[in-house]
């Protein structure tokens, strides 16, 4: 660990294009932490498999998960960013995790049971994808995880994997908290379930005004705003919270008091909101063309990452071992 700094932990999950859920959730979060913190930021292709995948695209998506969230703004140098399955203490720490994990606690998990209502046979990597996450967090001994509120469970779950291990084999693991951050629940087009990938509702973070645009027209307003000449109530609008990611506290008082006497629709209303995120994503979108053009210099920060994470977590992995009464067998 950086001497003095606490270290921060997070993943991500390389299982569709990144969206400004995932932006504003988490990864503007992550960036702003490298200031302060010692941040080990994860690709988690491990995780990702879980799901129904096309093995022909995982690495493709693996490499462009990369580039969307170094070009949001994250140094490499000044964090650790690297491929969970590069680093293969974590399937190793999962496995011994789940030795003091109740199955029931697994199988009370909120996104398990959404998950696995969505496929035909449940895999027990679905069942045990919490204990993968606690391992990640755990193996870097970290005591602070920025996610959005989705995560807030497992972040429970882990702690609690962490107190069980503790008070079995001795204290050893802190027990991580976690960062929710202002974009902690961002709604998907429809203004009602989470914006997710699987829900197929997402705004793309890597995406020109024109995409943009052709998005957020069809996003879900104030239901009871029928026609242009009804008032409209922003606190119940999803566009109008998304303007408070985007545009200035004085344009959204403006938009504000307009919405409320009919004096501005809700397609005006969209056309500025694609304005102003084109305007915030257009830096982030240059860069991510630079590193487009430059594939080996990604392949080169995730593997100088991948060689500082695994620093550490052999370490911990001999620690864990040697109070587990195991032996590491050096390959
Ligand atoms: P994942 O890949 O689904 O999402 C990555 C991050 O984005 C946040 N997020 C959101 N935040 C607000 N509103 C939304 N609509 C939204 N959608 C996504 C997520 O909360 C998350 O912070 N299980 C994790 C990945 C993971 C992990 C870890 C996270 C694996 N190991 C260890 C932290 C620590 C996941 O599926 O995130």
């Amino acid at each position: 660990m950086t001497q003095g700094k606490s270290r921060v932990f997070s993943g991500i999950q390389p299982s569709g294009e990144l969206h400004i859920g995932n932006y504003l959730g988490a990864i503007k979060n992550w960036v702003a932490l490298t200031e302060t913190y010692d941040c080990v930021y994860c690709i988690v292709d491990l995780h990702a498999v879980t799901i129904p995948y096309e093995p022909s695209e995982l690495q493709r998506r693996i490499h462009d998960l990369a580039i969307g969230v170094l070009a949001s703004g994250l140094d490499p140098e000044r964090c650790t960013l690297f491929v969970q399955s590069a680093v293969p203490e974590h399937a190793e720490l999962q496995w011994l995790l789940n030795t003091v994990t109740p199955l029931g606690e697994l199988s009370r998990m909120t996104q398990f049971k959404d998950k696995s209502g969505r496929v035909d046979t449940i895999n027990a990597g679905l069942l045990n994808y919490p204990v993968l996450q606690a391992a990640d967090i755990l193996l870097y001994l970290a005591d602070r995880v920025p996610v959005g509120e989705d995560q807030a469970q497992h972040l429970e779950l882990t702690r609690e994997i962490a107190r069980r291990w503790n008070g079995r084999f001795g204290e050893y693991f802190p027990e991580p908290q976690a960062l929710i951050g202002g974009g902690k629940r961002i709604l998907g087009l429809d203004g009602a379930s989470k914006m997710s990938k699987s829900q197929n509702n997402v705004i793309p973070l890597l995406a020109d005004e024109e995409e943009l645009w052709s998005v957020i027209r069809t996003a879900v307003t104030d239901p009871a705003r029928v026609r242009r000449d009804d008032p409209g109530n922003p606190d119940v609008c999803n566009v109008f919270s998304l303007h408070g990611f985007f545009t200035s506290d004085e344009e959204r008082a403006e938009i504000d008091g307009l919405c409320r006497t009919a004096g501005i629709g809700c397609v005006d209303c969209k056309k500025r909101l694609a304005a102003n995120m084109a305007a915030e994503l257009a830096p982030i979108q240059e860069r991510a063309a630079e590193l487009r053009a430059h594939p080996e210099r990604v392949r080169e920060i995730l593997h100088e990452g991948a060689r500082r994470a695994r620093a550490i977590a052999s370490v911990t992995l001999g620690e864990v071992y040697e109070r587990m009464g195991l032996e590491r067998h050096e390959s």
